[in-house]
């Protein structure tokens, strides 16, 4: 009777949401053996030589506090509004993902000194306008108590942004620092894993209701016009520094490929996040077409 269904479920279901399932990819095989998502990597010396480097660094980690943030606090709302035992299951582990993920960012900022009370000012400072909007859009959707928008702007708009982000971000502390980008592949695994429970409950949900079809197309299209503002903040506010570092680090930078073909040496970071928003709404197109919605 081992295949015999244990849980209710609709029709999304696959046995890879279980918690037994969780508990084979990500404490017994992503991160094991590894300490607050690190395994013992050191940085490169001018990590601590060059001030501007933690400067972006911090930025960074800093960034990436606010979206951990917003998905700890949505999604552990959201396993007491799951409609079934599986998907409250598959959400209590993803509210443990989230929580661990928004762990091992505030250590790292502890490890390079940063005290709690000025990494919330940085979480704070780093919240552009634009990205609360952002923000405030996916909280809406928890707060109205619609399950199924909530899920798409979480498990589908926010993390989809994240498989181009964290690439990125894998690749660029490579050298600076891989203790963070080993950190940010465990948390990518996860991430890769929410969004795949997200498509197939979305696409459930979209299929079964017209209506529902409706809402989540609208909250597609304004997450993706709030997606570009978001980028171009960035572009405005960080991409000089971003820039300085690269060129003074250019000998141990250089050959880094964050895009296939594209040597750092010879693209300038403006580039880089341009072709970074490119990837961030090609992602956001293959995420649509799994959950079958059309936003053109
Ligand atoms: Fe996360
Ligand atoms: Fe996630």
């Amino acid at each position: 009777m081992h295949d015999a269904p244990s849980v209710t479920a609709g029709d999304w279901y696959a046995p890879g949401f279980s918690i037994q399932t969780w508990l084979e990819r990500t404490p017994w095989r992503t991160l094991r053996g590894t300490h607050f998502g690190m395994g013992g990597e050191e940085p490169h010396p001018v990590f601590w030589d060059d001030p501007l480097i933690r400067e972006i660094y911090k930025i960074d980690v800093a960034t990436f506090l606010t979206a951990e943030q917003i998905s700890v606090e949505g999604i552990s709302k959201l396993v007491s509004m799951a409609p079934d035992e599986a998907s409250r299951l598959f959400l209590a582990t993803q509210t443990i993902d989230e929580a661990r993920h928004y762990e091992v960012f505030c250590r790292r900022m502890a490890d390079v000194g940063v005290t709690p009370a000025e990494r919330q000012a940085m979480v704070s400072r780093v919240t552009t306008r634009e990205l609360q909007t952002f923000y405030d859009l996916i909280r809406e959707q928890v707060d109205r108590g619609d399950l199924v928008s909530a899920m798409v702007a979480h498990n589908i708009v926010l993390e989809g942004m994240a498989y181009p982000i964290y690439r990125y971000e894998i690749k660029y502390w490579s050298k600076l620092d891989p203790g963070l980008s080993r950190m940010i592949q465990g948390a990518f695994a996860d991430e890769v894993h929410h969004v795949g429970f997200g498509e197939a409950f979305v696409a459930d949900a979209v299929r079964l209701s017209p209506a529902v079809r409706a809402r989540v197309t609208k909250l597609c299209r304004e997450a993706s016009g709030l997606m570009n503002n978001v980028f171009d903040s960035v572009v405005r506010k960080y991409i000089g520094l971003y820039q300085t570092v690269a060129d003074r680090h250019c000998d141990l930078m250089g050959d880094i490929q964050i895009f296939p073909g594209k040597l750092m040496a010879d693209i300038t970071e403006e580039e880089q996040v341009r072709t970074l928003n490119t990837e961030i709404q090609r992602e956001l197109s293959r995420r649509l077409a799994a959950i079958n919605i059309n936003i053109d």
